[in-house]
């Protein structure tokens, strides 16, 4: 290239920055928690890595979404100091999910130092602690319970025909080839694993844990950790992303992916809202695992279009989908103005250097979508009520024994008992703490309970937690037994 047309290029570039100015209304974000210890040396926790990675997501998004500098701010957003109302952030119960979302959202909205400082009557000054942190409440998403100390995510989906149905995959003959395949190959790998994994589970079947133990290592241990050649270590890696997609999303049987059509319904009804409101409610941020991006990139089209998508998204990967226009003017534009963007980027992002890059959504070639358009695909698999969800899932007891009447009763009053309580969009869920203070919490009835579960998550819940789920994760992976270290 010439000095001279990289100049016109430059020159163009800019006036297209200038002339249109296309403006961001809200987004919703599903991040990826980061760098943790092994799940076969399980309770996980969170690493000082992890914690940089998520903080300096946090800090890139702070730079996209929230600076005033930034040509992608969202119209609107409180720059330095946090308007809860604007913001929402959601996690399950998972110390690596949850510790993940806490770093992401220091770095989102950084310790303001004095600024935040308070006058009380008596005249004396009060300065809030750790220079000037903020405080965003996270609220719970039931569905991922303790994911990360689960070798097999789609126990923690608690949807019963999902479960089903990723165990069917351990019956199909792609993966009892593969099984049989790999047999003498994963036999080898005992030197380097013995003292955790026995040898009896050294095969396809824990195809994850065991690329996990590894790679965990590959990053943390000292030289004194023997480990397989980086050829090797490529290849498990190809067979732990077929043994997790595959459990994450089959084309011929959707239900597998309930993680990602329980999220698509979380996005539909958060971006709703963000325009319904008024642009009251502008950034949502959802903390989860690489299983739901699976599922989602599977439904989405993506994993067809491209085998990237197929495979396991890095630590602190971000997707993100941005509500654009055209419009100008300042208020919320008529719906026909808006439109939808899907982006995604691989491992943390980092300012000033890797990108969110857009994707085109459904095998279509536009990476903008309108907002009618949007909706309508999406709704082909999104699941946004807890009846739908319990219809989906085959669930009939518990949380949904009452959805299970309901729907014997008729479709329509099922859907309009949903359409009244699924007023309760996930996007209040970062002000609930305020909403029980007034005293509006009839509202958030059903759907609150389960997999649009909004709790305020205390530290005493957390540490009470466990599940009931062993059985159901040993059919897939069967739980190690720890080491005594
Ligand atoms: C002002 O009120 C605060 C809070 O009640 C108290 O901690 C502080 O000591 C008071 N200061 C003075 C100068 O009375
Ligand atoms: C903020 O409060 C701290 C602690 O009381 C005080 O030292 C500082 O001078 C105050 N700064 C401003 C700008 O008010
Ligand atoms: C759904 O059914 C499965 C299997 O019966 C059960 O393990 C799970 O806990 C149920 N989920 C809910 C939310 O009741
Ligand atoms: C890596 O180090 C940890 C902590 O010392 C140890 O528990 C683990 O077994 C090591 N991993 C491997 C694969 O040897
Ligand atoms: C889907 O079903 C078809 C026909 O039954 C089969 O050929 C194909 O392998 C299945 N695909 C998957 C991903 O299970
Ligand atoms: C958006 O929210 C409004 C008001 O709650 C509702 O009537 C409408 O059906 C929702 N649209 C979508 C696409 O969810
Ligand atoms: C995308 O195309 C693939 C086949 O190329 C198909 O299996 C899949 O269902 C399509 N997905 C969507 C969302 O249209
Ligand atoms: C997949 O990722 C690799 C490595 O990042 C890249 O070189 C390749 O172009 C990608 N493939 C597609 C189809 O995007
Ligand atoms: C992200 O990176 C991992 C390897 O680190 C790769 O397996 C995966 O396919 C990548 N995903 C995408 C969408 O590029
Ligand atoms: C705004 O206009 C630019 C230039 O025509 C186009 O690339 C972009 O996709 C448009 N954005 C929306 C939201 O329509
Ligand atoms: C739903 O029906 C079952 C069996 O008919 C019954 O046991 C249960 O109490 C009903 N639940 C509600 C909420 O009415």
């Amino acid at each position: 290239m010439t000095i001279q047309s990289a100049f016109t290029l430059l020159l163009a570039l800019s006036l297209v920055d200038m002339g249109n100015a296309e403006r961001i209304l809200g987004a919703y974000i599903f991040q990826r928690h980061g760098d943790r210890t092994a799940k076969a040396l399980a309770p996980t926790k969170l690493t000082d890595l992890g914690y940089t990675e998520e903080y300096m997501s946090g800090s890139f998004f702070n730079n996209r979404y929230i600076s005033s500098s930034s040509a992608f701010q969202i119209e609107g957003i409180s720059t330095e100091i946090v308007s809860l109302s604007q913001i929402t952030a959601s996690a399950p119960q998972d110390t690596v999910i949850q510790n993940s979302g806490q770093a992401f959202l220091q770095g989102l909205y950084p310790p303001i130092g004095t600024a935040a400082n308070e006058t009380l009557r008596n005249g004396s000054t009060v300065q809030s602690p750790l220079n000037g942190y903020q405080l965003i409440p996270m609220s719970d998403v039931q569905s991922g319970s303790g994911s990360e100390d689960n070798t097999w995510l789609q126990s923690t989906s608690s949807c019963s025909k999902a479960e089903v149905s990723s165990n069917n995959y351990l019956f199909s003959n792609s993966y009892k080839d593969l099984l049989k395949s790999t047999e003498t190959m994963y036999q080898s790998l005992s030197p380097y694993v013995s003292s955790i994994i026995p040898s009896d589970q050294l095969s396809f079947k824990n195809a994850y844990t065991i690329w996990d133990l590894l790679n965990v290592a590959s990053i943390h241990n000292g030289t004194g950790t023997a480990l397989p050649s980086s050829q090797e270590m490529k290849n498990l890696l190809v067979l732990a992303n077929n043994h997790e997609y595959n459990l994450a999303y089959s084309s011929n049987d959707t239900i597998r992916a309930v993680a990602g059509m329980t999220l698509a319904g979380q996005v539909v009804t958060a971006l709703n809202k963000t325009i319904t409101s008024g642009g009251k409610s502008k950034l949502n941020i959802q903390f989860g695992a690489y299983s739901t991006f699976l599922s989602y990139f599977g439904l989405a089209g993506l994993g067809a279009e491209n085998v990237n998508f197929t495979g396991m998204p890095d630590y602190a990967s971000s997707m993100t989908w941005e509500l654009v226009t055209n419009a100008s003017g300042s208020g919320m534009p008529s719906e026909s103005d808006i439109s939808v963007r899907f982006m995604f980027h691989n491992g943390t992002s980092i300012t000033g250097s890797t990108q969110l890059q857009a994707y085109p959504l459904y095998n279509l070639t536009a990476t903008t979508l309108p907002w009618t358009q949007f909706v309508h695909d999406t709704n082909q698999f999104a699941i946004s009520t807890q009846s739908q969800w319990c219809q989906s899932c085959g669930n009939t007891t518990g949380i949904c024994s009452s959805s299970a009447n309901e729907s014997s009763d008729g479709s329509s009053s099922s859907s309009s008992s949903s359409s009244s309580s699924g007023g309760m969009s996930l996007a209040v869920a970062g002000v609930i703490g305020a909403m029980v203070t007034l005293g509006v919490l009839a509202g958030f009835t059903a759907l609150v309970m389960i997999v649009f579960g909004l709790r305020f998550v205390r530290k005493s819940t957390l540490a009470a937690f466990s599940r009931g789920s062993g059985s159901d994760a040993s059919m897939a992976a069967p739980a190690f037994k720890r080491p005594s270290v």
